[in-house]
């Protein structure tokens, strides 16, 4: 075994016995996930790829599909016309707070799920299905493959998603979306149903931490100033009001999902990614996240 793999392993052993946290309860698919699942994948600058665990376990993507929307959203539209409908603060709040700007309805940043729905809604289409093929498009050419969606996911997260579409709604009366908000709250539901593995996300967040080129198949996947963007808005807002806490701990910009993932971005270093779906009460999956604060005081990978 080479000594990266090695190492990762290392560290998998470490967090395994830590039974803490609960699944998502939300939906079933969620709330039935094997709890034991565990993996562990880091992808370096050379585009090698090592991983333990549960490696090849698909999961869906869930909140950890937002920095992509955003990155799609900053390619086709630039980043003033975004960051006039979505703001770039933490919220303080938990992901599925109303976290609106009093006078503007301006969600507070494009992490937690009022910005995300607003920054999805950006994205152009006829309908729901135009516009989650373009989103599917952007994540596939991160993760260097063809990925597709979990139906039965899909289905209960829309059948669930009325605080969302509430989210939404509010949103369409400060003008913020402009055009259906069905279409942009079914498109959201579908985004956060594509499935991946820990792998692929290695290579997603991988993309980011090389300036928007994938490190694997050598694709410019978006332009380094947008995956700049999009990495700094993960360091102030993707563990939602655990953001700072987790800057003080690990220092590396990071989005976690409800399914149990989260990925991480050393720049120019690494593209990290973890999973295992017991969740701490954030909604951040317990070990998922030590497996990266291990990492991270190991390598001193600290950006701080
Ligand atoms: O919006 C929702 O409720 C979910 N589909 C995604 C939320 C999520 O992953 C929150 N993260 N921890």
């Amino acid at each position: 075994m080479d000594p990266i793999t090695a190492m990762l392993e290392k560290v998998l052993a470490e967090v395994a016995s830590d039974g803490s946290g609960e699944t998502a309860a939300y939906i079933p698919e969620l709330a039935e996930a094997d709890p034991d699942l565990l993996a562990f994948g880091l992808v370096g600058p050379r585009g090698r790829v090592f991983t333990a665990g549960d490696e090849s376990a698909p999961f869906t993507i869930q909140s950890m599909s937002k920095p992509f929307v955003l990155a799609l959203a900053l390619e086709l539209h630039g980043r003033d016309e975004v960051f006039r409908r979505v703001g770039a603060e933490p919220s303080g709040e938990p992901f599925n707070a109303i976290s609106l700007e009093a006078r503007t309805g301006r969600p507070a940043n494009p992490m937690v799920n009022a910005g995300a729905i607003a920054t999805t809604a950006l994205i152009p289409g006829a309908d729901v299905d135009e516009r989650t093929g373009r989103i599917v498009g952007m994540m596939s050419k991160f993760a260097g493959r063809s990925l597709w969606i979990d139906e039965a996911v899909y289905a209960s997260e829309s059948a669930t998603g009325d605080r969302n579409r509430a989210l939404a709604h509010l949103l369409k009366s400060y003008e913020i979306i402009q055009g259906s908000v069905t279409d942009a709250v079914e498109t959201y539901f579908r985004q956060c149903s594509v499935l991946v593995t820990v792998r692929d996300l290695a290579v997603m967040a991988a993309t980011l931490a090389f300036g928007g080129r994938n490190p694997v198949t050598r694709d410019q996947v978006v332009s380094e100033r947008v995956a700049r963007d999009v990495t700094s808005i993960m360091a102030s807002c993707g563990m939602y009001d655990f953001s700072g806490e987790w800057m003080l701990r690990v220092g590396l910009p990071a989005k976690s999902g409800v399914s149990g993932g989260v990925i991480a971005v050393a720049p120019s270093q690494f593209g990290v990614a973890a999973f295992s779906p017991r969740l701490d009460p954030h909604g951040n999956s317990v070990r998922a996240s030590r497996i990266v604060e291990i990492l991270s005081d190991r390598f001193g990978m600290h950006l701080l």
